[in-house]
């Protein structure tokens, strides 16, 4: 029996990424285009994604930066529209957008602070899924990575809100991925533990907090920005393509167990 064994990871086509600006956004989008894909980026603000623009034209890819606010149904679907119209139709999505609210236990979570943790992580994946696959479902192939957190997996304290609002990341993940699998679309979620961001560098700059996270990580250390964004590129090239409704851990083996006990 003779069969090809030959695997690409390069990624062709017309990538969105969400929360483009900084963080996981920005190196995703430049791992996508390091494999090949030209690159929408997206952000509140596209004046933002400036710098990622320069990365990504770097790379020799086409890069638009466009503003939306991921919460917002009716920016999104024009966003998208605009993506297809001036770069193609998409052919992957990575949903890096989110918000984290002030850490407080649930006693004194703001209503109005669970309400913004839903609509941009929950709704904001859930619009720009439904976006992209507009795309993909006609064509009969997409990739969709959306960023969960660790914390859909394990709690940390006093984030009751915004670990509820990653585990229905997660659960949308699975759900897209059983929908879309006959229309040859994968859906999976990343589950990062703490990435050098803007978002997690005001833990991660006071001492006990990095020192404990560290002792809590088998690996020795927290992550950086292109430990997610190869990642993503791996999920949306072809080398992926049996992988779908996976919630990856991308944690340096913290919720593989506990690593402190003296035995
Ligand atoms: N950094 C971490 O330790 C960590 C760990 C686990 C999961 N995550 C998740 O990864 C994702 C990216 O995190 P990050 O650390 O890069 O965050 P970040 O705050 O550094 O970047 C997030 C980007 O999303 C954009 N954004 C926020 N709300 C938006 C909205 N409504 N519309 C459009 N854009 C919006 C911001 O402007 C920003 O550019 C988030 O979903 C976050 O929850 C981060």
């Amino acid at each position: 029996m003779s069969q090809d064994h030959t695997v690409s990871f390069a990624v062709d086509g017309v990538a969105v990424v969400t929360g483009a600006a900084q963080g996981i956004g920005q190196a995703a989008a430049v791992a996508l285009a390091q494999q090949g894909a030209d690159v929408a980026l997206v952000d509140r603000d596209p004046e933002r994604c400036a710098e990622t623009a320069g990365m990504v034209e770097a790379l020799g890819r086409r890069a638009l930066a466009l503003g939306c606010d991921v919460a917002d149904k009716a920016a999104v679907d024009a966003c998208a529209d605009r993506v297809v119209a001036e770069l193609g139709p998409i052919t992957a999505l990575a949903t890096c957008a989110g918000v984290l609210t002030e850490n407080v236990t649930a006693e004194a979570v703001r209503e109005a602070d669970l309400d913004t943790l839903w609509d941009v992580n929950v709704k904001g994946s859930f619009h720009w899924a439904v976006a992209a696959s507009r795309s993909m479902i006609p064509a009969g192939r997409g990739s969709v990575v959306l960023i969960s957190s660790q914390a859909a997996l394990v709690s940390l304290p006093s984030q009751a809100g915004y670990s509820m609002s990653k585990g229905a990341v997660a659960t949308l993940a699975r759900s897209l991925a059983i929908d879309w699998a006959k229309h040859g679309v994968t859906v999976n979620a990343i589950c990062p533990t703490f990435i050098w961001t803007p978002m997690a560098a005001p833990m991660l700059e006071i001492p006990e907090v990095h020192a404990a996270a560290i002792r809590r990580i088998p690996i020795g250390r927290v992550g950086q920005p292109k430990d997610i964004g190869g990642v993503i590129a791996f999920l949306a090239s072809p080398a992926a393509s049996l992988i779908t409704g996976v919630v990856l851990p991308v944690d340096g083996g913290w919720t593989a167990g506990e690593p402190e006990l003296p035995l």
